[in-house]
């Protein structure tokens, strides 16, 4: 894939970059998302969510990767502070069931963490709208046994499966794409959401903001997405938080919801 953010120097760029981020004071960070969230905002409007996604990829947005994949789903994709912890709760709560389950995993990005739980699970199908990202990970692992599919998981129908993972998809989506992902998500008995959501637990859910790289937690009023709450209402039997890690001054929380239909 050739990308602006796979040639040297800006690979180099991107990487100086994202080594020197943990010790960047928080002003400075917060200078550079509220300039990218602006700038994306106007360059995205009228674009195709593979054309948003793509770019995002294109442009390092979530940093590079140390491999030659071309694709780098972000740290929060990588990092293991917060990947061992995701594995070990949803490797656990996998092994719990009777049998293992059929799963699809809507917006795979580049399987670093798909690739960790695959061996849990029965039939996995993973999907992403970047066409460039499934046929790299058709190649990168091919020995898992993964149906690897390009979907656009807003406007096509979604494959069957016993259990559905979004793990930090969502968040990037507008409030009305999200709904019309949540309306299709009857025909799965569990989902197992991962988002970023404030730290303090008094904030305003699901404000609304435009499709992109970035996370309601940056937004001028830190938010996150509480899908059973208005205006999602998304309807479950029960949610079961599996794991959380704080991390950027929020907290990734992991949660399984099992699903009513609908
Ligand atoms: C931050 S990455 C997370 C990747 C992976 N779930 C993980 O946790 O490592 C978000 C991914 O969602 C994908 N995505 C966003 N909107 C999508 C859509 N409408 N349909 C399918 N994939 C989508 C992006 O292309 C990107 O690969």
């Amino acid at each position: 894939m050739t990308t602006a953010a796979s040639s040297p120097r800006s690979v180099l760029a991107q990487r100086v970059k994202q080594r020197l981020k943990p010790f960047m004071p928080s002003w400075i960070l917060k200078f550079h998302r509220d300039r990218a969230i602006r700038k994306e905002g106007s360059l995205y409007e009228g674009k195709s969510l593979g054309e948003v996604f793509t770019h995002v990829y294109k442009t390092g947005a979530w940093g590079v990767a140390e491999d030659q994949s071309g694709f780098y789903s972000g740290s929060s994709s990588h990092d293991p502070k917060i990947v061992e912890p995701y594995v070990k709760a949803v490797t656990e709560y996998l092994k719990a069931l009777p049998e293992r389950p059929a799963v699809v995993d809507l917006g795979c990005g580049d399987f670093n963490v798909g690739k960790r739980i695959r061996a849990e699970c029965g039939r996995y199908m993973a999907c992403d709208v970047v066409d460039a990202a499934i046929q790299s990970n058709r190649t990168r692992f091919s020995h898992l046994d993964v149906d690897f599919r390009c979907v656009d998981i807003t406007t096509d129908p979604l494959p069957p499966g016993d259990i559905v993972f979004l793990r930090q998809v969502l968040d990037h989506l507008d409030n009305a794409r999200i709904a019309s992902v949540l309306s299709k998500l009857g025909p799965y008995k569990v989902l197992i959401l991962t988002e970023y959501l404030p730290h303090s637990s008094d904030f305003t859910p699901n404000l609304d903001k435009a499709i992109g790289s970035h996370l309601r937690l940056f937004g001028p009023v830190p938010s996150g997405l509480v899908l059973t709450a208005p205006p999602f209402n998304l309807k479950v039997s029960s949610a079961r938080i599996l794991c959380e890690v704080p991390d950027s001054g929020g907290v990734i929380r992991t949660i399984a919801y099992e699903l009513t239909g609908r």
